[in-house]
């Protein structure tokens, strides 16, 4: 071969691989807003960025006669974003449905690797048919090598996966194992068995988009951490998720600079909480009033909505939130609460991202359904997941901290760095009703009057227990502050917490309640 010959072979390989599964099935590919692997890769990392490895990989299937495309159905590399690094993989439908080979699963694992070595997350734009069937066990052999490494990463590098196509059986479970999901509306579904195989053994009728649509994780199952309305929308959301944390958990999330003065004084904030402790508010309008620029990233926001979590940053420092709601079911904790938070407190522990808790607890949700449920071992998740996490922990008591409840919210017993409580704050084992029931239970039988006397032996609770004041002359509340001062004392707290350093007895691992 002459030299323009060699030249010519690469440029023909070159093309086999960007065409993927042909123009066709490219077209189809498009319809309904969705795009190509190719731009979805584009889409998602800093223009020119991108490094393209293993192109040219073909599968190894002798059994069938399968389709041989350079790349075998799934893209991988490596690019940037806001100019860090960062690993993708992003499965082309276009190719054999996306389907997963033994060749293709290497690729993925490739790129697994060189993040864990390299410190970097890993992105997976998830688009595929699951297991090629024509490759039997060398295809489930594949997905068992991605969720070893997806493990192994855990906690080390973030893992980030996009659903942005099918996504069903065993595949689903390496998403399950990353940081983060995010779907796409209308357009990916995740399910471990399928619609036709739930009419076979259960004879139920439910649809795809109602089994696995994105707004059935992310409403009712908490499979998806992210519900967006297409694609565009999915790529630019892991781009800011990113920016919120750090590459690896020896490093810490990027400062983002801000014009916001670090003293903003927050008057609306004075306002904010009802005086009657059975008034609702919205948590998340402190939220997005104590953030810097007002802005704030929800995770799981139709989720177990009794709880909010999510990043906002103080300061230009990215903070990780767990805020109860009292807008929704008064802020009780129940099972799904209690995971949402549990999981996202050891993520930001993993990842070096200190934690602010916003307190307004009346205890946790009664019920058998709850009890039997497992409330006892979920809810011992949270109140395990504060315990163990050494980075900077501030708990501020808005209102209620009552009971249990009032342990388990990263109170200054689990090792919270400051826990400070608005004067509005109620520190007790109980609320001043079902105490006063129990404690004067033969007072109450007795008089002559029973609902003047609990009216007045409430009153005599309230000002004794309802206020931050016994807890404050324990040393369990550090401060009381107002609530016009808010961001100034924790920026200040979180500042002066930046060398913090803790650590846990030295253990294989510990053994939360799952
Ligand atoms: C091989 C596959 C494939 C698969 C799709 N294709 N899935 N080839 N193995 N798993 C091929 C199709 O034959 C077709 O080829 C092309 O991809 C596009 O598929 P269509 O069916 O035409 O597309 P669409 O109508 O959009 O339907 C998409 C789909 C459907 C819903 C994903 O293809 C489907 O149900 N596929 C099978 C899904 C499945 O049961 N997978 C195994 C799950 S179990 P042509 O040549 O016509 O273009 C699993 C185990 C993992 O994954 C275990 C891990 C522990």
């Amino acid at each position: 071969m002459d030299r323009s010959q060699l030249l010519k072979r690469l440029d023909d390989l070159n093309q086999a691989a960007l065409v993927g599964g042909g123009a066709e099935r490219g077209a189809k590919q498009r319809e309904g807003g969705r795009m190509t692997a190719r731009e979805r890769v584009d889409a998602l990392l800093d223009p020119g960025s991108f490094h393209e490895l293993d192109r040219f990989v073909t599968h190894r299937c002798t059994d069938f006669k399968v389709e041989s495309v350079p790349g075998d159905g799934v893209i991988t590399g490596y690019g940037r974003i806001d100019g860090r690094l960062v690993y993708v993989f992003a499965q082309d439908f276009t190719v054999i449905g996306g389907s997963l080979s033994g060749a293709y699963a290497q690729k993925i694992c490739k790129i697994m690797d060189m993040a864990l070595k390299n410190g970097a997350p890993v992105i997976g734009l998830n688009d595929s048919g699951g297991a090629r069937i024509q490759e039997g066990v060398a295809s489930l052999a594949g997905y068992a090598d991605i969720f070893l490494r997806n493990t192994l990463s855990s906690g080390v590098v973030p893992q980030l996966s996009a659903i942005m196509g099918p996504c069903a059986g065993g595949a689903v479970y390496s998403p399950a194992i990353t940081d983060f999901i995010v779907m796409v509306e209308k357009t990916s579904y995740m399910f471990v068995t399928g619609p036709d195989v739930i009419k076979t053994v259960n004879h139920e009728d439910v649809t795809k988009e109602d089994l696995g649509g994105a707004r059935a994780h992310a409403t009712k199952s908490g499979v998806a951490h992210f519900a967006v309305p297409d694609e565009a929308a999915c790529l630019a959301l892991l781009r800011e998720l990113l920016s919120f944390l750090p590459q690896n958990n020896m490093e810490e999330a990027p400062r983002r600079k801000t014009e916001d003065a670090a003293d903003r004084v927050c008057p609306s904030l004075d306002e904010l909480v009802p005086v009657n402790a059975n008034k609702p508010y919205d948590i998340k309008e402190l939220i997005t009033e104590i953030a810097d620029d007002h802005h704030f990233l929800e995770v799981q926001s139709d989720y177990a909505r009794n709880v909010v979590i999510g990043y906002l940053r103080l300061g230009g420092r990215s903070i990780g939130v767990v805020a109860n709601q009292p807008a929704d079911s008064a802020g009780a904790l129940d099972i799904n609460a209690s995971d949402k938070a549990a999981r996202f407190v050891r993520f930001c522990d993993a990842f070096n991202i200190p934690l602010l808790v916003l307190e307004d607890v009346p205890g946790f949700l009664p019920g058998t359904q709850q009890e039997f449920g497992g409330i006892i071992r979920h809810g011992a998740k949270l109140l395990y997941a504060f315990a163990e996490a050494t980075v900077p922990k501030i708990t501020l008591i808005t209102r209620k901290a009552y009971g249990g409840a009032y342990c388990v919210m990263n109170s200054k017993h689990l090792r919270a760095d400051f826990n400070f409580a608005y004067p509005t704050a109620e520190i007790a084992v109980m609320g001043p009703d079902g105490a006063v029931n129990i404690i004067y239970r033969r007072e109450l039988a007795q008089a002559a009057d029973p609902v003047a006397k609990k009216a007045e032996l409430t009153q005599e609770y309230r000002e004794k227990f309802a206020n931050p004041y016994q807890a404050a002359s324990l040393g369990y509340v550090d401060e009381v502050i107002l609530p016009r001062d808010t961001r100034a004392r924790l920026i200040d707290a979180f500042n002066s917490l930046e060398n913090k350093r803790d650590t846990n007895p030295p253990k294989k691992h510990g053994n939360i309640p799952l």
